[in-house]
């Protein structure tokens, strides 16, 4: 590899290439990102027909002393559910109800949480809240509620900071009375009082993605956006709002409950507090199974121009004032969204895709749309910024070789937006190293490729190991822990890149379906300094030599290079709960000559080489 790096030698990657997308798959939101540890908080999960399926919480005593039941009397209009519970033993045991939330509440000595419910009761209230070992009972953390005949004989918000004594990661909210009586129950919410910037969000997971420096956010799916059938489909408007006044909704296609506490607010909140530009895409009257024919669209189209004034528009702005009701009077920095999700072949698309592009065009000419239709190997028939390209192959070769997708693209169309990418299927499994190696292959293709390719997110970001809906994914936790698969940390190693300046290189090599490399020079975040970053993917079972001449950098710094390498021991190696960081890159410094480096590079790897400037 001869690397140029004289200053005239190269051309600007877009600031905005490397990102990520968010989806509401594999529980990433509800029981993941979104810190609430309840789960169906508001009764509703069972729909309004099975009327006492509340799972997951349980009755807590005996049929005889507690009766639990679902009823439509909620002071909450759009969520009507609420549970009664019929207490029928006087100074019994504690009776009542308990939720487990997603598969156990982790509970951490010292830590805070703020328990708000809405109650009502036939009598004067005595209730204790506590948070328990969900195997045992061991109390963790507890407090009383009480509240006379007359306070709580309508609905009463009750709040309460519980502080826990003791720890577990598999507990459950308590709700529960001694006294007989009625009490109905609704909206119940436990989150941690030390979300990130108090914003809801879980601080460890948050972490993963800011170290990643994303440079966008595209959320909220995915084919959560269209839902198997449009009446489940994500719709921003039910989604904003109080917490206690969202409807939620069933997630036809991931196959769970979410509250929706994770919503269209909180998703431009999250790309703001990452450093990242939201990007947002919206249904298209298109779900997976029904469509909305182009003429009966309007509705869809208003509802897409109100969200993009609920994000951006002034305060004095009908949705702008929800906005800064909600507590963000500042416009939220949207300049991009996405017409629908992999729709392009759908019946109604392109009709109603031109309905939104000419009527948000209109109203924001400049917002940055994007198309579902694939423009990298022919034009396309409509207007568009950018067009939406997904790739999940099944062989790391096909995904290695992937990286050459865009080399013949034309330049005079729309931009490309990589919006999902990664290697699927047995060899990739849960995460395995060789996944990781071929993506790598593949995002040095884009690199070459960023004056075409403005935007590249990998997919899915996160997953809840107990829901395990789709493989691999970049992110993986449970209640209490969290790790980076391979593909992940690949992220992490191009995280460089935006706004970077990719040198010119001349890569020569007898095996181009396995071994690719880039230069790029960039800013390091951490010591602000100037830095080459020659990258190198092999995901070739053998070890191979590399030569690399650089010209143009001082011999003196090229004497003083670091490397960072990904491997293991087997291409199918993976990380764990039980082994996080058996696959993380490791640095060290480089024993090279002074004008050139030559080096080994393991079978399976991905390497950078950073050279001061
Ligand atoms: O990333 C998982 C899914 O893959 C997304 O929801 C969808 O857009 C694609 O088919």
């Amino acid at each position: 590899l001869v690397v140029d790096a004289s200053d005239s030698s190269g051309r600007p990657i877009p600031d905005t290439l490397f990102g990520v997308f968010f989806e509401e798959i594999n529980h990433a939101g509800a029981g993941g990102l979104w810190a609430e540890l309840v789960n169906n908080r508001g009764f509703e999960a069972g729909g309004t027909k099975s009327s006492s399926n509340i799972a997951p919480w349980t009755r807590v005593g005996k049929e005889q002393t507690v009766f639990l039941q679902t009823e439509l009397s909620s002071c909450f209009e759009q969520n009507k559910v609420a549970l009664k519970m019929d207490v029928l033993c006087d100074n019994c045991d504690g009776v009542g109800v308990s939720n487990p939330g997603f598969w156990g509440l982790n509970i951490v000595e010292g830590k805070k949480y703020k328990v708000v419910f809405f109650v009502k009761s036939n009598g004067a209230l005595e209730m204790t809240v506590s948070f328990r070992e969900t195997k045992g009972g061991r109390i963790l953390a507890s407090g009383d509620i009480i509240g006379s005949a007359s306070e709580v004989s309508k609905w009463k918000r009750m709040e309460t900071i519980l502080e826990a004594g003791a720890s577990s990661s598999y507990s459950s909210l308590y709700l529960t009375t001694t006294k007989k009586g009625v009490i109905w129950l609704d909206q119940v919410s436990a989150m941690p009082v030390d979300t990130y910037k108090g914003h809801g969000f879980r601080s460890d997971l948050v972490n993963m993605l800011l170290d990643l420096k994303p440079a966008f956010l595209r959320f909220p799916g995915g084919c959560f956006v269209e839902g198997e059938t449009l009446k489940n489909a994500f719709r921003w408007k039910a989604s904003v709002g109080g917490w206690e006044e969202r409807p939620g909704h069933f997630n036809d296609v991931w196959g769970y409950w979410t509250d929706d506490g994770f919503g269209f607010f909180e998703g431009l909140q999250l790309a703001e507090d990452i450093g990242a530009k939201p990007l947002w895409v919206f249904n298209t009257g298109i779900s997976h199974s029904d469509e909305i024919d182009t003429k009966d669209i309007a509705a869809f189209v208003q509802e897409a121009l109100d969200g993009i004034e609920f994000a951006i528009g002034a305060v004095t702005s009908k949705w702008g004032s929800l906005r800064a009701s909600m507590g963000h009077p500042q416009p939220f920095d949207l300049n991009y969204v996405g017409v629908g999700n992999e729709d392009c072949f759908k019946k109604n698309y392109q009709g109603n895709y031109l309905a939104f592009y000419k009527a948000i065009k209109a109203a924001y000419p400049k917002m940055q749309i994007i198309s579902n239709c694939d423009a990298s190997s022919k034009p396309l028939n409509h207007p568009a910024d950018m067009y939406d390209y997904h790739t999940y192959p099944k062989e790391s070769q096909s995904m290695f070789i992937n990286a050459g997708v865009f080399d013949k693209t034309p330049r005079n169309g729309p931009k490309a937006f990589v919006s999902e990418y990664a290697l699927t299927g047995e060899q990739a499994n849960y995460g395995t190293l060789l996944g990781a190696v071929s993506e790598a292959g593949f995002l040095i293709g884009l690199e070459r490729n960023s004056d075409h390719v403005m935007m590249a997110s990998y997919a899915p970001l996160f997953v809840n190991a107990n829901d395990r809906q789709w493989n691999p994914d970049a992110i993986v936790f449970n209640s209490f822990q969290v790790y980076g698969t391979p593909s992940y940390w690949v992220q992490f190693m191009f995280r460089e890149s935006n706004g970077a300046t990719l040198l010119k290189s001349q890569f020569q090599t007898p095996h181009p379906d396995s071994v690719a490399a880039s230069a790029i020079l960039c800013k390091n975040s951490q010591d602000q300094k100037s830095y080459f970053k020659i990258k190198v993917a092999n995901v070739g079972k053998s070890p191979i030599n590399v030569k690399i001449t650089l010209k143009g950098i001082e011999s003196s710094n090229v004497a003083k290079a670091t490397k960072t390498v990904l491997t293991s021991a087997n291409a199918f190696d993976e990380n764990s709960f039980a082994y996080p960081k058996k696959i993380v890159p490791k640095r060290n410094p480089l024993k090279s000559g002074s004008t050139e480096i030559n080096d080994i590079l393991p079978p399976v790897s991905f390497t950078v080489f950073d050279l001061l400037k």
